[in-house]
């Protein structure tokens, strides 16, 4: 990449104290345990209290990875959040955090690009800092879908937990950091992944209420085919622009939305398991907080060392792709 070198100077994550098991949710809808590990790999998923909004999560994972890179909210210069669940259409939820951090001097906005949120967030402050624009930049990827998700509908409510994942990046030696990214969309699919209700299509009404529109609709047979083949695809391809082989790749990271997708993506870039971060059996898909929680889990666990070549790789509604491969 050009310009600056730019990496993660430090990680931090939140994951709300509520858990849903797979046992409360044979208790709400037609489902078992069996079915449920067997097909995505979820055991149990995190659930934002009832005082807790999107930025209340992503609060908590900045404070964390503000004091993991050692610097002050006010030396912020750029707040993203990557989000579908706002704690409201405006401001944004990148606004009311800079202001509950304190970051005077931060420009902050939030970023739609559903799971695959936080890599795009990524790769927009990584631009900024790269160029010399700004210093530090505080990119978090934060999600209470459990706020969307449908309980009464068993094809979804299995699937989501809530929760956040922020890192503060900046510039890094050469040679490390980010090596590249591979963006992408394909619009011709959004209808598979979507919330119909709340915005200018479809305002919210009393007709909008009755009809479940306010809740995520998912056509999961399509997401899956889509995931399967883009997350190889992606991460092939961020590979090819770093110059990095497969055999190269000390860990993988990949979006959190079910085990046979992560295991179709460990086959094609033919990597064992220990070289990946699995935790869908801890907290179900989280949307844009999946990628950095993971990453800032394994942190903390020693997983990553210095010098390590790792792949982040998610997929998610637009339809939407990103992948990114860094050197720790
Ligand atoms: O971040 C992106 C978000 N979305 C995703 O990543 C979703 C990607 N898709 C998937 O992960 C999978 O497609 C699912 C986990 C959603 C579904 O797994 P599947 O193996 O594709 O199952 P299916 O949709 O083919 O359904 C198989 C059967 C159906 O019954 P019939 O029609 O064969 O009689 C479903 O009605 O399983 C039934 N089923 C359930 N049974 C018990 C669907 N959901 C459930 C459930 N419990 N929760």
């Amino acid at each position: 990449m050009n310009g600056i070198p730019v990496g993660i100077l430090g990680t931090g994550k939140y994951a709300p104290e509520r858990r849903l098991t797979n046992q409360d949710l044979e208790r709400m809808v037609d489902t078992n345990d069996e079915w449920i590990v067997s097909r995505t790999g979820i055991r149990e998923r995190r659930i934002a209290a009832e005082h807790e909004a999107t930025s209340d999560l992503a609060y908590e994972a900045s404070v964390r990875a503000l004091a993991a890179a050692g610097i002050t909210a006010d030396q912020l210069d750029l707040i993203i959040v990557a989000t579908i669940t706002p704690d409201m259409f405006f401001p944004s939820t990148a606004c009311i955090l800079q202001d509950r951090l304190g970051a005077k001097k931060a420009a902050a906005f939030d970023l739609s690009a559903a799971c695959s949120g936080f890599i795009y967030g990524l790769a927009n402050a990584s631009g900024f800092i790269a160029l010399g624009t700004y210093k530090y930049a505080l990119v978090i990827g934060a999600d209470t879908l459990s706020r969307i998700t449908d309980y009464t509908d068993r094809n979804t409510c299995v699937l989501f937990g809530d929760g956040a994942g922020a890192v503060v990046i900046g510039a890094v030696p050469e040679g490390r950091g980010f090596q590249s990214f591979e963006l992408g969309a394909d619009g011709s699919g959004g209808e598979h992944l979507r919330l119909p209700g709340g915005g200018s299509r479809v305002p919210s009404s009393e007709r909008s209420v009755a009809e479940r529109q306010h809740f995520m609709q998912m056509n999961g047979r399509e997401v899956f085919k889509f995931a399967a083949r883009i997350m190889g695809n992606a991460a092939d391809e961020a590979l090819r622009k770093a110059g990095v082989s497969k055999e190269e790749i000390d860990l993988l990271i990949p979006h959190q939305a079910n085990i046979r997708i992560i295991q179709s993506s460990l086959e094609r870039l033919n990597l064992p398991p220990e070289k990946c971060v699995i935790n869908v059996d801890k907290y179900g898909n989280m949307s844009a907080a999946s990628i950095p929680l993971a990453l800032a889990e394994a942190v903390e666990e020693g997983r990553v060392k210095d010098g390590d070549r790792i792949v982040l790789v998610g997929f998610g509604g637009g339809l939407t792709w990103g992948a990114s491969v860094l050197v720790w």
